[in-house]
């Protein structure tokens, strides 16, 4: 399709009405949420709320409003039937027909807030397994081969939505003047190779020893490769990935000592990803399988990651493994 056409007209073009009306809904609520990080200072909802999540992390006034927000327009679309996100503890039936299954990060990066620094939302779509009326954990325990629609929403010095529907990957940027999706970005395509690593280095002392050789790899001197690699490392899973997939390169997130699942949510944050750089040509592994094998157990797992330019994923096992 070419650039400029509407969200909804794309989504008419490439994917089926009900599944579109869930995307939709996604999108509206990421206009409010995008309006009220750009106010956020004058809004006084920066900061806090004083609570913690069902992982112990602290909870920000703005995690706690993107998710009410979403699950608010979502329940608006009568084809959306469940919903997790990083922060409720358990799912929630949106609908008791609705066709669709949710999972959000309604906010990721959300340490970076008060910086102005890029966050984003994350979202994973798959179709309900039970029958009509409530739905149950294992609507959600889908493989990443069973995604119908993945994407994010990055805020940062636009807001723009990457989306796909496994048939590529499209950018859609949204105008603030009037306030629609348009197809910016048709099409994208991540590069092979990649000379970017992103990954806090600060952790360097707890990684295993396959990681700390790939890291002096990546910091080495050698022509032939352009090496050393640049370390670009906001603390946004958005906005790492999504720099590396329209640049090229390598975001981890390993498993370290004493963490050995790492840090990262499979269900709301990695398979979503990976099924966005996987359509985009790209990889994305747990230093050992696809992020789209992985059979999800829990609501909240975590999964280590390795995700971005397919040679520099291979690169990075090959340290793992030797
Ligand atoms: P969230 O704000 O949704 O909790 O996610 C933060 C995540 C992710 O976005 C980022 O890549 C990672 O945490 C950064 O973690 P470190 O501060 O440990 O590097
Ligand atoms: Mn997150
Ligand atoms: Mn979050």
């Amino acid at each position: 399709m070419k650039k400029g056409a509407t969200l909804a007209d794309f989504l008419e073009n490439t994917t089926n009405l009900d599944l579109s009306k869930v995307i939709l809904s996604l999108a509206e609520g990421s206009k409010i949420i995008s309006n009220l990080i750009s106010n956020a200072g004058i809004a006084d909802i920066l900061g806090v709320t004083g609570e913690t999540n069902v992982q112990g992390e602290t909870v920000q006034k703005l995690d706690d409003l993107s998710n009410k927000i979403l699950m608010d327009y979502l329940r608006a679309s009568e084809t959306a039937a469940g919903y997790l996100s990083e922060e409720n503890e358990g799912i929630v039936t949106l609908h008791e027909n609705g066709k669709y299954i949710i999972s959000v990060d309604p906010l990721d990066g959300s340490s970076n807030i008060d910086a102005c620094a890029p966050i984003g939302t994350i979202f994973n779509i798959v179709e309900r397994l039970s029958p009509a009326g409530s739905v149950n954990d294992a609507d959600f325990f889908q493989t990443g081969n069973h995604t119908k629609a993945a994407g994010y929403f990055i805020y940062g010095s636009s807001t723009i939505l990457v989306i796909t529907t496994g048939n590529g990957v499209n950018g859609f940027t949204l105008n603030t003047e009037n306030h629609g999706y348009y197809l910016s970005h048709p099409d994208i395509k991540t590069s092979e190779n990649g000379k970017i690593y992103s990954l806090n280095q600060g952790n360097i002392e707890k990684y295993e020893e396959g990681m700390k050789k790939f890291v002096s790899y990546c910091s080495a001197i050698d022509k032939e490769t352009s090496r050393p690699y640049s370390l670009r490392y906001i603390g946004s899973m958005v906005g790492d990935v999504h720099r590396n997939l329209i640049k090229g390169g390598i975001f981890i997130y390993p498993a370290n000592k004493g963490e050995k699942k790492g840090k990262l949510r499979l269900l709301y944050e990695c398979i979503p990803m990976a099924f966005v750089t996987e359509q985009a040509g790209g990889k994305a592994t747990d230093g050992n399988q696809r992020i789209l094998d992985l059979q999800p157990v829990e609501l909240h797992e975590r999964t280590a990651i390795f995700i971005g330019s397919k040679n520099l994923v291979d690169k990075a096992h090959e340290f793992l493994n030797g």
